[in-house]
C-alpha cells in the first residue's frame, strides 16, 4: 500500500533511500569501546577460526556479486585463500572442502534453494558454514554452524538494494574479523577501516542528494538495446551489479566486463555510441586508475558514450566523460558501497520511465525457493 511506501511510488526507490541506515544499522554495535570487533553470531571459536586455510563463498544473484567483492578484501586483510562460487555449480563440481574449510553462505532472503543446497552439501563434507542474512531465523542461518545478520530491515523489491549494501558491510567486518583473530592486521589498522566504514552512511546520504545527472540520463535512455559496464578490481562486481539491475529492471540487455579483459573480446562490441558506464577506482598510488582512465579513452576513440563513475576531485577523467558521475571519496575496497549507488536509481529511474513494475519485474521472484 501507498502507507507502507512511505510516500514513494515503489518501495525500491524507499530501499534505495533506506540505504544509508541500513549501512549504518548493520555496523551498530559490532565494535566496542576497546577498539575490537566483536560478532557475536559468530559461534566459531577464534582457535578454529585459526585453524582455516580456505574461504569458499557461494550466494546467487545480487548476492554472489557482494562475495565477489568480499574475496578482494578478505584475501588482503586475511591472506586466507578465498573462491566465490555461484551456489547453483557449487556442489554438482564435487568441490573440495572439509573441516579447515569456511563456507560463506550469503543470502538476503535465507530461503534459496540453491544456497541452501550447497550448505548442505559443505556441511556433509564437514565444513564450517556461516551464513550471511538479512532475515532472523529463515533457513540458511539456521543450517549454519554461525551467521552474521545484516540489519537492512524488510527488502520488498524483488531487485536487491540495501540488502546488497548490507552484505558488503558484513562481508567486510568478516574480513577483518577474522584478522584480528588471527593477528594478520593490528588494532589500529582495524580501526582506521572501521572509521571509514562508520563515514559511510553520511557520504552515500550526500551521493542521493547529487543524482540529478543520473536520473537526466535515465530520461535520454528510453531506445537504448545495450549498455555495457567496465569495472576493475572491486569495481568488475559493481559493473556486474550495475548489468543485472538493467536486465531485472529495464529489460535491456546489460554486460558487465573486467576492464583488463576490454582487448580479449570486449571492445570488439564497441560501436559509435554505445553507451558505456566505467567504474574508475579511487586516485592512488598504485595503477589500477590510470589504466580504468586508459579504457575510458579506448572505448571513446571506438565511437562509445562513456558514462564515467569517478571521485569527486578525479579531474583525470573529465575530459573522456560524455556524462559524469560523482563519487565520495573512500578507499578502493570500500567503493562498491558508494559507486552502486547511482546504478540502481538508474536502473530504478528508467524502468520507471519505460513503465515497468520496479517492484515486481516480469519472470523473477524475491526469493528463488525450487532449485
Ligand atoms: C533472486 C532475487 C535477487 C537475489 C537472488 C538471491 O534472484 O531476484 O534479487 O539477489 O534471488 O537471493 P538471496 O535471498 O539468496 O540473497
Amino acid at each position: 500500500t501507498a502507507a507502507e511506501k512511505g510516500g514513494y511510488d515503489w518501495f525500491m526507490r524507499k530501499e534505495i533511500f533506506e540505504q544509508p541506515k541500513a549501512v549504518a544499522d548493520t555496523l551498530l554495535g559490532r565494535y566496542d569501546a576497546d577498539g575490537a570487533l566483536t560478532l557475536d553470531e559468530i559461534r566459531i571459536s577464534a582457535a578454529e577460526l585459526r585453524r582455516i586455510d580456505k574461504i569458499v563463498i557461494i550466494a546467487c544473484g545480487t548476492a554472489f556479486y557482494s562475495g565477489l567483492v568480499a574475496k578482494y578484501a578478505i584475501e588482503h586483510w586475511t591472506r586466507i585463500p578465498c573462491e566465490v562460487e555461484l551456489a547453483s555449480e557449487f556442489r554438482y563440481r564435487d568441490p573440495i572442502v572439509g573441516p579447515t574449510t569456511l563456507v560463506v553462505a550469503i543470502s538476503q532472503s535465507g530461503e534459496t534453494a540453491d544456497t541452501l543446497m550447497a550448505i548442505r552439501h559443505a556441511r556433509e563434507q564437514r565444513a564450517r558454514v556461516l551464513a550471511i542474512c538479512n532475515t532472523n531465523g529463515s533457513t540458511i542461518p539456521r543450517e549454519s554452524d554461525a551467521v552474521i545478520y545484516t540489519h537492512a530491515g524488510p527488502e520488498i523489491g524483488v531487485a536487491s538494494t540495501k540488502g546488497f549494501l548490507t552484505q558488503l558491510v558484513a562481508c567486510y567486518l568478516l574480513g577483518l574479523y577474522l584478522a584480528q583473530v588471527r593477528g594478520t592486521k593490528f588494532g589500529d589498522e582495524i580501526a582506521l577501516v572501521m572509521e571509514e566504514l562508520a563515514a559511510v552512511p553520511a557520504a552515500i546520504s550526500g551521493l542521493l542528494t547529487e543524482m540529478d545527472p543520473v536520473l537526466k540520463l535515465a530520461a535520454d535512455f528510453a531506445d537504448e538495446r545495450v549498455v555495457l559496464f567496465l569495472g576493475r578490481h572491486v569495481g568488475y562486481p559493481v559493473a556486474l551489479e550495475g548489468a543485472l539491475k538493467l536486465k531485472e529492471l529495464a529489460y535491456i540487455h546489460a554486460e558487465g566486463f573486467a576492464a583488463g579483459e576490454l582487448k580479449h573480446g570486449p571492445i570488439a562490441l564497441i560501436e559509435d555510441d554505445l553507451p558505456v558506464f566505467v567504474v574508475v577506482p579511487p586516485q592512488g598510488r598504485d595503477m589500477l586508475h590510470d589504466k580504468v582512465v586508459s579504457n575510458i579513452q579506448e572505448i571513446r576513440a571506438r565511437g562509445a558514450r562513456t558514462i564515467v563513475l569517478a571521485e569527486a576531485d578525479d579531474h583525470e577523467v573529465d575530459a573522456f566523460a560524455d556524462v559524469l558521475i560523482r563519487l565520495p571519496k573512500v578507499s578502493t575496497l570500500l567503493q562498491p558501497l558508494v559507486a552502486t549507488v547511482p546504478l540502481q536509481v538508474f536502473a530504478c529511474e528508467l524502468a520507471t520511465r519505460k513503465g515497468h513494475d520496479v517492484d515486481q519485474p516480469r519472470n523473477l521472484a524475491k526469493s528463488v525457493t525450487v532449485e
